[in-house]
């Protein structure tokens, strides 16, 4: 049985000064999704995401040795400029981390990063530049223990990638990651993400997402807290459970290809996610009116075209609007002609199903 110490390394064999290392890494979009969690980032109930193509995080990781290797110590510069909000979240990543990469007070950091979506289209990009970040420094314990095996060098940065932010351990892979334990898939872990070990249809080969970006505002309320609703929630254990079984039905899907259960499944995922929020106390609604108008429009051209069209949604308002490659001409038809007008400036970001992180 795999346990956290198992990431713990053994005393390195090789040394490095300095150097630099770059990786992009991707966002992901659940289909089942990973609502409350437990200490160390252990989640709650497994979860299953598409690994995205087109945007991502690229970040490149500068460093140095230091005299005195006595506390972290790192620059961080978003699009260029220094970006001094985002350094507490590094500083806690770094800290639990720490046991898992000894090295990190021995060198200087320079993090350089930038999203290839826009900056606060209300897309999260924790999962992408946490994933990114972790990736690089795997690099930099790779170029100190040089005999690592690819398996352990991306299951570790999954993990690490996990204890930054939970959903980006499933940004390290792709095109389909599950992450979370469930009996019948073989290789899934609470620890780290994993690739969909089973075949997959042909039916979601290239599957398409269009985000709809419907309120690029701040975040009304924090994943981390967020995920804190879920204790003591009152359909808490009902949901967990209710998870499993939805990613039962998906795994059996994934297999047959059959679209018409994929939609219900995932529909209803989401309408979950967001019932759960509307159900704890406090309470949240981040759907917003237009979130509303564009999933009607959505029913009702899925039921005149019978097109499988469905959509989801995050912790927001934002649609992901996802559909199967071969009716990409009259989905976007559709999108440009009735729902581009429910989005904030009419933005929207077509995105399909991608291959997880690549070194640069
Ligand atoms: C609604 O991964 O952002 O997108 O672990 O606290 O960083 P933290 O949370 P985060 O939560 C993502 C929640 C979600 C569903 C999902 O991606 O599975």
């Amino acid at each position: 049985m795999f346990t956290a110490a198992d990431f713990i390394p053994e005393k390195y064999t090789s040394t490095i000064e300095n150097g630099s290392f770059q990786w992009s890494a991707p966002s992901n979009i659940a289909l089942v999704k990973y609502w409350g969690k437990k200490e160390h980032q252990i989640p709650a109930n497994p979860s299953v995401s598409f690994t995205l193509k087109n945007c991502k995080t690229n970040t490149k990781l500068t460093f140095s040795k230091k005299e005195v290797p006595n506390a972290f110590s790192f620059n961080l510069l978003f699009e260029g400029k220094p970006k001094e909000d985002f350094k507490p979240k590094i500083q806690k990543f770094f800290e639990r981390i720490e046991v898992y990469l000894p090295f990190l007070k021995e060198f200087h950091f320079t993090i350089d990063t930038q999203n290839t979506f826009p900056h606060s289209s209300g897309i999260a990009s924790s999962a992408s530049g946490m994933a990114a970040l972790a990736m690089n420094l795997m690099s930099l314990e790779k170029a100190l223990h040089p005999k690592m095996t690819d398996d352990y060098f991306f299951q570790k940065a999954s993990f690490l990638a996990r204890l930054g932010s939970g959903s980006a351990c499933r940004s390290v892979k792709g095109k389909v990651v599950v992450w979370g334990n469930q009996a019948n898939i073989k290789g899934s872990s609470d620890w780290f993400g994993v690739e969909f070990p089973y075949a997959i249809h042909d039916n979601f080969k290239n599957y398409q997402d269009t985000i709809l970006l419907v309120d690029k505002g701040e975040k009304q309320v924090s994943s981390t807290v967020g995920h804190d609703l879920m204790h003591n929630h009152p359909y808490a254990e009902k949901r967990f459970a209710q998870a499993h079984e939805n990613l039962d039905l998906l795994k059996n899907i994934f297999e047959t290809g059959n679209l018409e259960e994929f939609v219900k499944v995932v529909e209803s995922e989401a309408l979950t996610l967001h019932a759960m929020m509307m159900t704890s106390m406090p309470y949240f609604i981040l759907m917003k009116p237009n979130t509303l108008e564009i999933i009607n429009a959505i029913w009702k051209f899925r039921n005149e075209t019978k097109i499988p069209i469905c959509f989801t949604l995050d912790a927001g308002a934002n649609v992901h609007v996802l559909y199967p490659e071969n009716s990409t001409k009259k989905v976007m038809q559709f999108i440009t002609t009735e729902l581009v007008d429910f989005c904030q400036n009419g933005q929207y970001i077509c995105d399909e199903i991608g291959d997880g992180a690549i070194a640069q």
